[in-house]
């Protein structure tokens, strides 16, 4: 359920018309329904119920800050694989000792802020970053808690890029080397192990992967509780797929049942850190017909949305429904819907079949609440989107567009 629908022939986001934002903020445009954030969470920390569980929304997937703070509200926990995205879910009111800290480029500094902070969890990718984080967290004086992220060498079977639990993926350390790592770490007094840790891919269309991923590292999480480890988290990761086309990805209950199942006897806190699954459909990237041509081959409609704007078809070839905010009736024609980037790849739709829009006609391209507006760059010159958020039939401006000044912030002629 996402509410955008169609009222009396015009798209809404809840309560909103979109022609209303797209002729009030102007486009492109990301728009968010905050119903759909609210319902996705809830489903998905139901779908727990009954067994400690801390789900921590993944920053990634969208930062805006009134995202964050609204699942904050809610009493999400935070994964954040930044300084950056840490200080975000702090400015927005989340809790640090509710937050997960990955990724496997960690700076000094951010190892520093994040123990500053005080996070609930470092998810370390090699010894070198264990050695270093002990040595920062002795010269503040504390014992940093973490959990070594098992590389389970499983194929999530999903896009190649997305894909993180392979034996060639830079993620994660082998599992007989963080059983290592874990007893070197007895001998590092700024360490303490807290959990078990391992994240096998995003996009997830089947459970099956993870169901093997998540014994291997429940198996380990087990023998090292049996050495004495002190643990007592057991983090699983994030990935649930969604649908943007014709994919049937489970709901996040088979998930949360996988996961469970897995996990039944281990007396931990699991941490689940679902990113798309939360906020994929909750938006949708509003966009204005700026030409169409008929090409040689296909007809093109350039949109004012560009690769810039949602990277996401020209990075992974991922597929985004492309709908009229207008609801067209009427013969539908090959065409594909491009970016004014100077790109190839900036094509956010191909070969689709659509009513011809107008010249200066709104289209959604819709699920991009992930991975959209905070995978947007300044490429060719184009200042970012606006982003709104929807309430019921009220709505806000969440993060203002970009202007010409904003990019070249921060530079300088050098004369
Ligand atoms: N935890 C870890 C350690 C991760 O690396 C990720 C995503 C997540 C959680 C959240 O995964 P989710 O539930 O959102 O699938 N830009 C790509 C997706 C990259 C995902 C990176 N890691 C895309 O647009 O499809």
């Amino acid at each position: 359920m996402d509410h955008f629908h169609y009222r009396r022939g015009m798209l809404h986001a809840e309560g909103v018309s979109l022609a209303t934002l797209g002729t009030e903020v102007g486009t492109p445009t990301y728009v968010y329904a905050e119903a759909t954030l609210r319902r996705h969470w809830e489903v998905v920390s139901h779908a727990f119920a009954g067994r400690p569980t801390l789900v921590c929304y993944s920053v990634k997937a969208n930062s805006n800050l009134a995202l964050l703070s609204r699942f904050a509200e809610w009493g999400a926990g935070f994964d954040v694989v930044s300084g950056g995205e840490l200080a975000r879910v702090e400015r927005a009111g989340g809790q640090p000792r509710r937050t997960v800290f990955a990724g496997v480029g960690k700076t000094k500094r951010e190892l520093q802020q994040a123990l500053g902070s005080g996070v609930l969890l470092f998810n370390v990718e090699s010894a070198e970053e264990l050695e270093l984080l002990d040595q920062v967290a002795r010269a503040a004086g504390v014992r940093a808690p973490f959990a070594i992220r098992v590389n389970p060498d499983v194929d999530a079977r999903t896009h190649r890029s997305i894909s993180t639990g392979l034996k060639t993926s830079k993620f994660g350390v082998p599992l007989a080397e963080a059983r290592a790592l874990y007893q070197r770490s007895r001998q590092l007094r700024g360490l303490l192990a807290k959990g078990v840790d391992c994240h096998i891919g995003s996009q997830l269309t089947r459970v099956g992967p993870l169901a093997q991923a998540v014994r291997r590292v429940a198996a380990l999480y087990r023998q090292l509780a049996a050495e004495g480890h002190p643990l007592g988290l057991l983090d699983v990761g994030g990935g649930l797929g969604i649908r943007y086309r014709s994919e049937a990805p489970p709901g996040p209950e088979a998930w949360a049942k996988v996961l469970r199942a897995a996990t039944a006897d281990i007396a931990a806190t699991l941490v689940v850190e679902p990113g798309r699954v939360l906020v994929g459909n909750a938006g949708v990237l509003l966009t204005r017909v700026l030409y169409r041509k008929p090409g040689h081959a296909r007809r093109f409609v350039v949109v004012d949305a560009g690769m810039n704007d949602l990277l996401r078809p020209a990075l992974y070839g991922a597929e985004h429904e492309v709908v009229s905010v207008r609801q067209r009736r009427g013969r539908r024609v090959l065409l594909d819907v491009v970016g004014p980037v100077c790109e190839s790849t900036d094509t956010l739709a191909a070969g689709r079949h659509l009513v011809l829009p107008l010249q200066g006609e709104l289209l959604a391209i819709r699920t991009a609440g992930a991975y959209g507006m905070s995978m947007a760059s300044n490429y060719n010159g184009r200042p970012r989107p606006a982003e709104v958020l929807v309430s019921g039939r009220r709505w806000q401006v969440v993060r203002t567009r970009e202007t010409l000044r904003d990019l070249w912030r921060g530079e300088s002629t050098g004369r």
